[in-house]
């Protein structure tokens, strides 16, 4: 059994605040949730201050700094959530390839992935638990130091988004290099999206093991695949990891929500509603009251304001968070941005958003 391979005696502090946890088993609170993609991130002072100087993957694999910046937004502001400091490219490193965070250019892999051969250069059978066991070490470490004020989110990158990355070898606006395996290699891009899937499953079972309370997985390039492709390349997978995670996770007796997040791919938002995830996270392309609609009341969702809605004064920010909250409803609804928080935003905007979510939600709550 994979998690209890990973698991060893703890003793956690109690959990105090579980709104999060209720609103995404769909179950009734007091108030809307709400936490933020990339809250732990450049736009505060102390992060940026803390990151100084140091690499960006060495900071990833030191469970101490992870643990400090995961709990610097909760310092702050009232989030009912933490998620654990990490990279999704953790995952492409255990495979053997090398990804380094370039200052003004983001995540860099000086080889890259070029043609089908390239795949004997990765790791077939990989260690998990050595490769990877700093993020476990984190997360123990965290779940202990968070002590029990909110639950602690661990997560993964979808197996395309990998994918995307192990190809490109950094960003892209068009994805043409990884696409044209799609359509040119496509029993080997079946291959290295199974392999990934593989890695990713024993992954997220880890994370739990160590002390994760919630699992997000990242489809963040779901965008740049058309409805065929997704069908094909990314659904089937996120499927597999939920479905595998979840089967391994009754066998061990727990139950941990898991929330899938495939960005720009609202055409799929019936087929996401149906894959045993628990939460559908939405980026803000789609309307609250269409997504609560085509999904039915059959799982519960996660999002999706603009991140760029930040920008505007606070009152706006408020009305914003208020129109958002009834497209939504209160129920089985937990509030975030549609993408993570931009570098520049000023951190008392985010923290007007945070109440905003609280004030409105509870009163909304009230009346019902
Ligand atoms: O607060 C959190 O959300 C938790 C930490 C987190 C980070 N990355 C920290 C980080 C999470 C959940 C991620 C996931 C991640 N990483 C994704 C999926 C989410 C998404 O944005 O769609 C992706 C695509 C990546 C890859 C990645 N890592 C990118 C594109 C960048 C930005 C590069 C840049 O220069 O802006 C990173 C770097 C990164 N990961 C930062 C942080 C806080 C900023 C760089 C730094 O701290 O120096």
């Amino acid at each position: 059994c994979l998690v209890r391979k990973h698991m060893f005696p703890k003793d956690f502090p109690q959990l105090r605040n579980d709104t999060f946890l209720r609103a995404a088993r769909g179950e009734e609170t007091e108030h809307v949730p709400v936490w933020c993609m990339r809250q732990a991130g450049r736009y505060l002072t102390e992060f940026r201050e803390f990151r100084a100087g140091k690499d960006f993957f060495e900071t990833c694999q030191s469970p101490e700094a992870c643990c400090e910046l995961t709990l610097q937004p909760l310092r702050r502001f009232g989030f009912d959530a933490a998620i654990i400091f990490s990279d999704i490219l953790v995952i492409p490193q255990a495979l053997g390839m090398d990804v380094q965070m370039v200052a003004g250019k983001g995540p860099t892999f000086p080889e890259p992935l070029k043609e089908p051969e390239d795949l004997q250069r990765l790791t077939a059978k990989v260690d998990v638990g050595k490769e990877l066991g700093y993020v476990f070490k984190a997360i123990t470490l965290t779940r202990h130091k968070i002590e029990g004020k909110v639950p602690l989110i661990g997560f993964s990158g979808a197996p395309w988004t990998l994918m995307s990355y192990m190809i490109e070898g950094g960003g892209s606006n068009t994805h043409s290099k990884a696409k044209r395996w799609l359509y040119r290699h496509p029993e080997a891009s079946h291959m290295l999206l199974t392999m990934l899937t593989d890695v990713i499953v024993e992954y997220l079972l880890g994370q739990v093991a160590a002390g994760a309370q919630a699992l997000q997985v990242f489809e963040s390039h779901a965008g740049i695949l058309g409805p065929v492709h997704f069908n094909e390349y990314s659904l089937p997978y996120l499927r597999d990891i939920a479905r595998r995670v979840k089967d391994e996770l009754k066998e061990a007796g727990q139950d941990v929500p898991m929330i899938v997040f495939a960005k720009d791919a609202h055409y799929a938002v019936e087929d996401l509603s149906q894959s045993h995830y628990d939460v559908v996270g939405l980026d803000w392309t789609i309307d609250p009251q269409s997504a609560r609609e085509r999904t039915g009341g059959k799982v519960s969702l996660q999002g999706n304001m603009d991140p760029c809605a930040l920008y505007a004064p606070k009152e706006r920010i408020s009305d914003i968070v208020k129109k958002m909250l009834e497209g939504f409803g209160t129920r089985g609804y937990i509030a975030n941005l549609g993408h993570g928080v931009y570098p520049d935003m000023d951190p008392e905007n985010v923290g007007a958003f945070v109440e905003a979510v609280h004030q409105h939600s509870k009163q909304m709550i009230k009346k019902i």
